[in-house]
């Protein structure tokens, strides 16, 4: 075996070593075991091993290096504090001088001096501190949890020549202690890592959202202002050039052909731009709620006799969407008004249908809105022109974390926009 092709006689040493009988050192194998009960804290545990192990072990360096999934180990240590172990270090293992111990290929490793046994200095080994702190005798046991290594107990003296073979089935015990402690250890502060990780997920999340909110509450804000100014500004200049227009048309010198289907252009202009207007002012949604809202607007854009488009609205929300802060509710609003826009445009219905109700989804409770036509239904990707507004729709739901489906009704009869909120996550967001 590799591992015994270095032992170094005990005759070497410079002093030679009381023998402890059996029952001593169980007694403080027994105390070892007793101290990391105790001890939650790695470092605190390996200093307790460590002067426990001063009389049946005497070391002048002791550490306890774990594997990670990667294929690196970090060091813990007492005695000599070195570098190593001050920046939890991490290596390859194919980089360690004890890979053999850590690979699982021996059972353990001992050296009279390490530091001219090519087993710890070959090319590229990672071997401070064995060189800096000139430790020479060591030993080496691997931490196993049910038969597999997940780590190694190290044992070093810088006088040569120092362990025996005897001190082996020592280190093997202390390191069967260790093992299932550092196991657990290990367990927790991974556990308690993904609880932070989990935890700062949550709040980047809620962040997130809180941005969001707000930016929908400044396009909001925006779009209002935009609306007052084209009202004031815009509109109030075009009505004044649409009625010097008519009176051109009356008068006796004008080419009436000529100018009437400018009138008429500009007077659909007119219509359209007051459309867009009614539509960003502040409404029925701000002072009577989303239904109310919702009405009010389905009313606006169909009820025109040209339309010939009827619509219900069905609301078993009990007020849910009302419960949500305002630049949610509005977000929500948009995106019913531009399907609801699309429907009439593009869909040539009979019939509009608005739905809005309260779910679980996935247990959680959630608040869904439904837009259904029955018009000629909706065209695969590659044959529509523009996807202006059912972006702008999916950016808004995003933004508010709800889920957006638009797609062709099952029973293939029109088009059906599906909108979940869930009310959990949107109630988060109300500060
Ligand atoms: N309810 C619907 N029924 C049929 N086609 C639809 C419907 N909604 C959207 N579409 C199709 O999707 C296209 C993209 O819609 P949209 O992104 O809102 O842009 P726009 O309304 O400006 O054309 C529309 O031009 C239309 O072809
Ligand atoms: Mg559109």
């Amino acid at each position: 075996m590799s591992s015994l092709s270095f032992p170094s006689p005990r005759a070497a040493a410079a002093e030679p070593r009381p023998v402890l009988d059996p029952d001593a050192i169980f007694g403080h194998l027994l105390r070892i075991s007793r101290a990391l009960a105790g001890k939650l804290e790695f470092q605190a545990a390996i200093q307790a091993v460590s002067d426990e192990l001063a009389e049946v072990l005497p070391h002048d360096h002791l550490d306890i290096c774990i594997l990670r999934r990667d294929d690196v180990h970090v060091a813990y240590e007492a005695g000599l504090h070195t570098d190593w172990g001050r920046h939890l270090h991490t290596v390859p293992v194919r980089r360690s001088p004890i890979r053999s111990v850590l690979l699982g290929d021996v059972p353990f490793l001992i050296t009279g001096n390490a530091m001219e046994d090519p087993r710890f200095g070959f090319e590229g080994a990672f071997n401070d501190p064995i060189f800096s702190q000139r430790l020479r005798s060591r030993l080496h046991a691997p931490l196993l949890v049910r038969g597999e290594v997940i780590g190694a107990f190290s044992c070093s003296r810088h006088d040569a020549d120092f362990y025996a073979l005897e001190d082996v089935t020592i280190a093997q015990h202390v390191a069967e202690m260790l093992a299932p402690y550092v196991y657990a250890l290990g367990a927790a502060e991974e556990a308690r890592r993904l609880a932070i990780e989990e935890a700062e997920g949550r709040a980047r999340e809620e962040g997130l959202r809180d941005g969001a909110l707000r930016l929908t509450e400044e396009l909001e804000r925006e779009r209002q202002r935009i609306g007052m100014d084209l009202h004031d500004g815009t509109l109030a200049d075009l009505t004044r050039i649409a009625r010097r227009l008519e009176r051109l048309c009356e008068s006796e010198t004008a080419p009436r052909e000529a100018l009437e289907p400018i009138v008429d252009g500009l007077q659909r202009c007119m219509g359209e731009l007051r459309q867009i207007i009614d539509d960003a002012r502040p409404n029925v949604l701000e002072l009577f709620g989303f239904a109310e809202g919702v009405e009010d607007f389905l009313g606006r854009a169909l009820l025109e006799p040209r339309t010939g488009i009827a619509w219900r609205l069905d609301d078993a929300s009990e007020g849910a969407v009302d419960a949500l802060p305002a630049a949610l509710r509005v977000a929500l609003f948009r995106i019913v008004q531009e399907a609801v826009n699309n429907a009439a445009q593009h869909a040539g219905p009979s019939l509009i249908e608005v739905s809005v109700e309260r779910v679980e989804e996935d247990g959680t409770p959630a608040i869904r809105i439904g837009v259904r036509d029955d018009g000629v239904g909706f065209m695969p990707m590659q044959q529509r022109r523009r996807v202006g507004g059912i972006r702008n729709m999916q950016t808004r739901a995003r933004l508010v974390s709800a889920a957006f489906t638009l797609q062709r009704r099952a029973d293939g009869q029109g088009t059906e926009m599906l909108l979940v909120l869930p009310v959990a996550s949107a109630a988060g967001a109300v500060r």
